[in-house]
């Protein structure tokens, strides 16, 4: 069974929308016919300021809806990075085949450092993807199902690969980025032409999985909408409707030109009312199973632990090979 591996950032109190389409439906089913490794990537988390507390409890959370979601413990592991040593120590090694050159290109450092400032922003930040290299190539996975943002990070993970195997031996995979290009990028529901995120949309541009379904019902009745009142899929022209057709073709199975057609002379209000319909329906038993789960922190830490021995011997092994290929000496 081919691997594949993904991560995401406990960095908010609920995933959103873009998480979940993007990335997270991907990853419930490849588990039918995949090996899989989803893990909560807090060492990413800490590269701007967090609370602690919050940290560990957003990290708790993180687990809670995975399983909500559907990811199955029985076929997934499903781990905290931050205890697999491993992911640091290869970090290392990668970092030293990186060049600053190369780092510096990587927008992500660009678009995070741009509000504070280069000199506010942290080294780790600056280093980030080639962790999250390190994260990827030590289950040596064929696939990693992530949103179009983390594409370059796929490109500079492969560069990486490519260069140790040339300079030692063959170590890792090259892994293959798994992108939905239906889903791909999911965009603000108030500023259309920019990604849904959790750092920088509004409040009324983000849908939170575990908000309030009546809130998250507002948002889409609310949304953004083009001028025009014709419901046609239309990215250039019509980027607000063309996102929630997105939204709604995902959510239904249905596909675009059948939305289309259905709403055909109906203009935008039928459409995102049904939409909003829709999205509680499925928010609703998402964020009962979620809270339901929070309650059981014993269950939640038991998949954890699990998790965390099935990635950790994975991991262990391949950091084994990595070291000896180094030159590193190992303990007797
Ligand atoms: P993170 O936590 O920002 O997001 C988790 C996943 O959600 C996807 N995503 C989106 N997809 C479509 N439209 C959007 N608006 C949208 N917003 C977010 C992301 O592409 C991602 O797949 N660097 C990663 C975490 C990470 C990781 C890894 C991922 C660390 N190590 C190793 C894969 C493999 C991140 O910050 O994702």
């Amino acid at each position: 069974r081919p691997r594949v591996l993904s991560g995401i950032q406990p960095t908010a109190d609920s995933f959103h929308f873009g998480n979940y389409l993007g990335a997270l439906r991907q990853w419930v089913h490849l588990q039918e016919d995949h090996q899989p490794f989803f893990f909560i990537a807090d060492m990413h988390a800490i590269t701007v300021e967090q609370d602690p507390k919050v940290l560990r409890e957003r990290c708790l959370r993180a687990a809670a809806q995975l399983l909500a979601m559907g990811v199955d413990p029985e076929r997934s592991a499903i781990f905290v990075q931050s205890q697999i040593p491993a992911h640091a120590q290869l970090g290392w090694v990668l970092q030293c085949l990186t060049g600053f050159g190369e780092a510096r290109r990587m927008t992500q450092f660009k678009d995070k450092s741009a509000k504070g400032g280069e000199g506010a922003a942290s080294v780790g930040l600056f280093t980030y993807p080639i962790l999250q290299a390190a994260d990827i190539l030590l289950y040596r996975p064929h696939y990693v199902p992530v949103g179009e943002d983390q594409r370059q990070h796929l490109e500079l993970t492969r560069d990486l690969a490519q260069r140790f195997n040339h300079r030692y031996k063959k170590t890792f995979r090259l892994p293959e980025p798994y992108i939905l290009k239906s889903t791909a990028k999911i965009t603000d529901l108030q500023d259309p032409t920019a990604k849904m995120s959790k750092s920088a949309s509004s409040p009324g541009g983000i849908i939170e999985m575990l908000d309030d379904p009546r809130v998250s019902a507002k948002k889409i009745r609310s949304a953004v909408t083009d001028s025009g009142s014709e419901v046609r899929f239309d990215p250039e022209e019509k980027p607000g409707i063309s996102n929630l057709l997105t939204i709604h073709a995902a959510l239904t199975g249905e596909s675009v030109t059948a939305l289309e057609e259905q709403y055909a002379g109906r203009g935008y209000g039928d459409f995102k009312k049904d939409l909003a319909d829709i999205v509680v329906d499925v928010v609703t038993p998402f964020r009962d199973r979620t809270l339901e789960l929070l309650d059981d922190q014993a269950y939640l830490t038991s998949v954890l632990t699990r998790g965390h021995e099935q990635a950790n011997a994975v991991a262990e092994a391949t950091l084994r090979d990595v070291f000896a290929r180094v030159g590193f000496v190992a303990p007797a």
